[in-house]
Order: structure tokens, then C-alpha cells, then sequence
């Protein structure tokens, strides 16, 4: 039986992969499952990973159904969700950053983690099974940097999207 079922977003690299690390050293009944477009070599016990790219709605609605179909599967006691993927976007000023490069970051930085954060806890009401959500946010969620209009953006944009959700939602632990 599976007792924490930890999901992690952009766990192939940096915080991701070091927060992956972290829970694999926690008890033997927790599954960490992590998500990347880089598919995992390495064969870790306790550890499962999906290849998804969440930077577009296909990726993440795949992601959804796969992860709906695992807990219902496993019925883990408890779940976590590490919304952590992200990315910078081109660092240009912020008229010449590429439409294409725009959408992208915001799709991944501010669209992916709600529609994940909206899934699971749907998926946790009607399971019954306590969610908590971790979202790695960034100090550029409160303050202007230059050529980082669409990371600013997405990271304040979310922070507000967790704590909305959180409102209406008193049992959340985010
Ligand atoms: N590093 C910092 O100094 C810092 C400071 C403040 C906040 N943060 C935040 O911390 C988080 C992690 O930062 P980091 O520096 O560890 O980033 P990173 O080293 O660039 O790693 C990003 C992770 O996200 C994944 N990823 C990127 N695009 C993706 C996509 N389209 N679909 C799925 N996964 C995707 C990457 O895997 P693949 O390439 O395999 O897909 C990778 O595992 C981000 O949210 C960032 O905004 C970082």
C-alpha cells in the first residue's frame, strides 16, 4: 500500500531533482512520481516517471488522466503535488519577446500548475484523500526584473491562482 503518493513537476533537473531526491529518502511506502518531457533512465526504487510536456493542454490533460487512473488504481493514504516546472522565457525587452515564447511560458509557469492543482483536488475530494500542495514560486512574483515580463507575470498570476484556490478551500495545506 502506498502511503504518500508525491507527484513532482520538472523533476529531471535542479530543485525538482533534488526535492525528488529528498522524498526518496523518506519512508519505504511513499511513491514518488516525477514529470518531465525528459524521460527518466535512471531505475529508482520508489520512484515512477511520466514524460509529459506541460507547456500545452494535450500534455497536461494526458498528465491528469494518467495520474486520476494511478491513485484510483493504488489509493495512496495521503497526496502531494510539487508544482515546480517552470521556465524563463527569452530574456529580450519585453516588445520583442516572441509571441511563441510568450504563450509557452505562460501556458508552463501559471496555466499547467492550476490545471494540476484543480485535477488533483478534484481527484482528492472524490477519493477522499487529503491533498497538500507545495508551489515553488520566485521572488520575481513580487518584483520587476528586466526582460523577464512573462516569468514576473506568471509567477505573481499563479501566486494568486494557489491562494484563491486555497480561500475556498480551508483544507488545503499550501
Ligand atoms: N533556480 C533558481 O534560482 C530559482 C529561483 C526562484 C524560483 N525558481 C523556480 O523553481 C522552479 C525550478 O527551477 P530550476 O532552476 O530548478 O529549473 P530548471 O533547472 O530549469 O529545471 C526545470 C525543470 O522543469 C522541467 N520542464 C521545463 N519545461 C517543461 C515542460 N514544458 N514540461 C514539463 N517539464 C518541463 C525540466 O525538465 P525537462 O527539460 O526534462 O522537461 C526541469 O526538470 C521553477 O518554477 C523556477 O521558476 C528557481
Amino acid at each position: 500500500m502506498i502511503n504518500r503518493l508525491i507527484i513532482i513537476t520538472g523533476s529531471s533537473r535542479g530543485i525538482g531533482k533534488a526535492t525528488a531526491e529528498i522524498f526518496l529518502k523518506g519512508g519505504e511506502s511513499d511513491l514518488v512520481i516525477g514529470v518531465a518531457r525528459t524521460a527518466a533512465t535512471e531505475t529508482v526504487p520508489n520512484f515512477k516517471g511520466i514524460q509529459a510536456d506541460l507547456s500545452h493542454l494535450e500534455g497536461c490533460e494526458n498528465l491528469l488522466s494518467q495520474l486520476a487512473a494511478f491513485i484510483a488504481e493504488n489509493t495512496p493514504q495521503k497526496l502531494i503535488l510539487v508544482n515546480n516546472a517552470g521556465r524563463l522565457g527569452e530574456v529580450v525587452p519585453s516588445y520583442q519577446t516572441p509571441p511563441s515564447d510568450l504563450a509557452k511560458t505562460i501556458f508552463l509557469n501559471m496555466t499547467a500548475p492550476m490545471i494540476l492543482q484543480n485535477g488533483l483536488l478534484t481527484v482528492s475530494v472524490e477519493k477522499a484523500i487529503p491533498l497538500e500542495i507545495v508551489n515553488i514560486s520566485s521572488g520575481a512574483a513580487k518584483h520587476e526584473y528586466y526582460g523577464w515580463s512573462g516569468y514576473c507575470s506568471t509567477k505573481a498570476g499563479f501566486l494568486m491562482a494557489a491562494q484563491v484556490l486555497k480561500f475556498g478551500n480551508k483544507s488545503i495545506t499550501s
